[in-house]
């Protein structure tokens, strides 16, 4: 999460899900921002909205269980008409953007994937002309040294991603590490993309190119939704 307000955020996430309606399969993003919009899909249901819910995470799935959403597993379901998630930062003439700070960005990636719709939901604080966001990337657990070099021959720096509560690294939902790769300005992020995606041991990366179909700005005044 970052400097934005809860107002803010609440404002992104109440005007995705109001995009929401009976008879959808909708994916659960991950974040603070896309729990305003859980939260506020969870009141719909009380109301009477009829939808099942895909989590892109163990928090999305907690919160969504506490907001009495009917979930489903992916492999249940028939594709998802729409997913609404957070970002960590995103670029607004394209909708590119870079998730991956809650290490949820795999699951998160194929949940958009399998969907129709992404709604990005986001504050004013994430929203640059050139990305230049720390890129995270789940890999297998024996993977992240070399991993870690092969970024480094792409031009990057990586990092292990480490807890703070225990003197050990982040373990991701999948049982899997994250590097964190930093590129400084990414000029070109969909050949970036390829490149990480490419690097075996990697599971997944955080760059989502080509991924938003439609991205809510929260502010002080209102909300501006940008479509693709
Ligand atoms: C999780 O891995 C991320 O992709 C989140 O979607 C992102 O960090 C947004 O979280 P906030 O809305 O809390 O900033």
């Amino acid at each position: 999460s970052t400097g934005g307000t809860e107002a803010q955020k609440r404002r992104a996430g109440e005007a995705a899900a109001n995009a929401v309606e009976s008879g959808m399969v909708v994916g659960l993003g991950t974040g603070s921002t896309a729990a305003h919009a859980i939260r506020a899909l969870g009141e719909a249901v009380e109301s009477g909205l009829d939808i099942v819910g895909v989590p892109t995470s163990f928090g999305a799935r907690e919160l969504a269980i506490d907001c009495e959403i009917p979930l489903v597993g992916l492999d249940e379901v028939d594709g998802i008409d729409l997913a609404i998630d957070g970002a960590d930062q995103i670029v607004l003439d394209s909708g590119n953007c870079i998730k991956g700070g809650g290490a949820a960005h795999s699951r998160e990636k194929l949940v958009a994937s399998a969907a129709d719709d992404l709604h990005i939901v986001v504050d004013p604080t994430k929203t640059i002309d050139v990305l230049d966001h720390t890129v995270a990337v789940e890999v297998l657990p024996d993977a992240h040294t070399v991993v870690a070099d092969a970024i480094d021959s792409l031009g990057g720096d990586a990092t292990l991603r480490r807890a703070s509560d225990k003197d050990g690294p982040v373990v991701t939902d999948n049982g899997n590490l994250v590097c964190d790769a930093e590129f400084g300005r990414i000029d070109e992020p969909a050949s970036l993309a390829t490149d990480l995606a490419t690097i075996p041991g990697v599971v997944e990366h955080g760059l989502f190119v080509e991924y938003a179909t439609a991205v809510s700005v929260g502010s002080d005044e209102g909300v501006s939704t940008t479509t693709y």
